[in-house]
């Protein structure tokens, strides 16, 4: 990684503030207007974001004004949920905060991977949220998919992640060259292997901000993680309360829901907190950021209040030792790609069936 371009991107961008000054003096002087303060956006991804997948309509654009009401700054969107016009339609609410005060996250499309159709994904989303800009832009998937096949997940072969990744170097340049005006501010990965991230760390000048994967108290990824603090990377934890999300009740039918699992419970009850707020305040505790969603106004409000929940060393050990490394979000089969190679509960074409290298 090339930490003087790092630290170039993550410097800022900084205000020119053209200032007059005025030569006469006497009666017909006259005070400056005070320029409006211009909000710099702010620093650093929250620890704590609200997830839009499975938000459907009008359902998106409520949760987003509970979201702002409860005093979240960070929400966690994507083409591929459906909802970005709903989600736009929060943003240009007049409740709505201003834009510089919140953290926006979307994704690309696998279907739109070609360099050419990046630019033209991004002002599409840009488009629906009614904003010139996004705090973060990931690619969602390490897999490009041809393009304009409706539904039908047809792999393209010709488009390689890092010729994708070069073209969202162009928007978060473009951020850059306009002053935040218009582009990324940062742009990110999602779902990644070890081996693609090193793909990506070899090639790129502007390199990515951050991470987003599944990983809560089932499926831990410790190491992983560690590796990401290490390199300079934020990990986004998705999913950060397990198998609660009705899409993957099929997965493992018979693990009872973790706000039923007695660990949880009874670390809920020491700390006086519910249980989903104990569990986000782990997420946050081991420093990766947490986009639990829901489209129910108590429970936004409950789950930021994770924050407030701290943990002892000894409790992260013992929490650490309860790692069952189970996956549950892995559509490897369905597009016929391999994914999280070498990753817990991975695809890996590498281990035999007993699990040995
Ligand atoms: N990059 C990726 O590939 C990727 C993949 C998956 C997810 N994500 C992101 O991560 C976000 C979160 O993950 P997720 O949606 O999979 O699952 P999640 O946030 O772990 O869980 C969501 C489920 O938990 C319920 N819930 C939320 N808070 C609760 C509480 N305090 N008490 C009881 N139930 C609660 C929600 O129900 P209600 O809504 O009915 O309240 C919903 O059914 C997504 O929305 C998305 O933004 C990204
Ligand atoms: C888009 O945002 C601008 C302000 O930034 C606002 O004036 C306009 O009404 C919004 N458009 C829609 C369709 O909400
Ligand atoms: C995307 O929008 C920007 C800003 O409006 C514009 O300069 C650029 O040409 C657009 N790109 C495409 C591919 O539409
Ligand atoms: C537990 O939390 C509730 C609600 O936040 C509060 O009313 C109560 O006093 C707390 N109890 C203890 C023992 O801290």
């Amino acid at each position: 990684m090339k930490t003087s371009t790092l630290l170039s991107i993550l410097g800022g961008i900084s205000s020119t503030i053209a200032s007059k000054v005025h030569e006469k003096d006497g009666e017909d002087q006259k005070p400056i207007t005070p320029s409006p303060p211009k909000h710099e956006p702010i620093s650093a991804i929250p620890p704590v974001g609200l997830g839009l997948w499975n938000s459907k309509g009008k359902d998106a654009t409520k949760a987003t004004l509970s979201a702002f009401h409860n005093d979240y700054t960070h929400l966690d969107g994507a083409a591929a949920y459906g909802n970005e016009d709903y989600v736009g339609l929060a943003l240009s609410d007049k409740k709505a905060p201003p834009r510089s005060s919140y953290w926006l996250t979307s994704k690309l499309w696998n279907s739109m991977h070609q360099p050419k159709n990046v630019p033209i994904a991004f002002n599409k989303t840009l488009s629906e949220y009614n904003t010139t800009y996004l705090d973060l832009y990931l690619m969602h998937w390490p897999v490009a998919f041809l393009p304009d096949r409706g539904g039908r997940s047809i792999i393209d072969q010709d488009t390689s992640i890092t010729d994708t990744w070069a073209a969202m170097e162009v928007l978060a340049s473009a951020y850059k060259a306009s002053n935040g005006a218009y582009g990324a501010r940062h742009i990110g990965i999602s779902n990644f292997s070890p081996r693609q991230i090193d793909q990506i760390m070899k090639m790129c000048t502007i390199c990515p901000y951050a991470h987003e994967f599944e990983t809560h108290p089932y499926l831990q990824q410790q190491e992983f993680v560690n590796w990401h603090h290490r390199a300079g990377v934020k990990v986004i934890a998705y999913s950060p309360l397990a198998n609660i999300n009705p899409t993957y009740k099929d997965v493992m039918p018979d693990l009872k829901p973790i706000l039923e699992d007695q660990l949880w419970e009874a670390i809920a009850k020491k700390k006086n907190c519910t249980v989903a707020q104990a569990i986000l305040g782990w997420g946050v505790a081991r420093d990766t950021v947490v986009i639990p969603k829901s489209v129910h106004e108590k429970r936004i409000q409950e789950n930021l209040a994770s924050l407030n929940v701290k943990f002892s060393e000894e409790e992260l050990k013992e929490i650490n030792k309860q790692d069952k490394k189970i996956r549950f979000n892995n559509p490897s089969k369905s597009w016929g790609v391999e994914l999280f190679e070498g990753l817990d509960d991975g695809t890996n074409r590498f281990l035999t069936a007993d699990g040995e290298l």
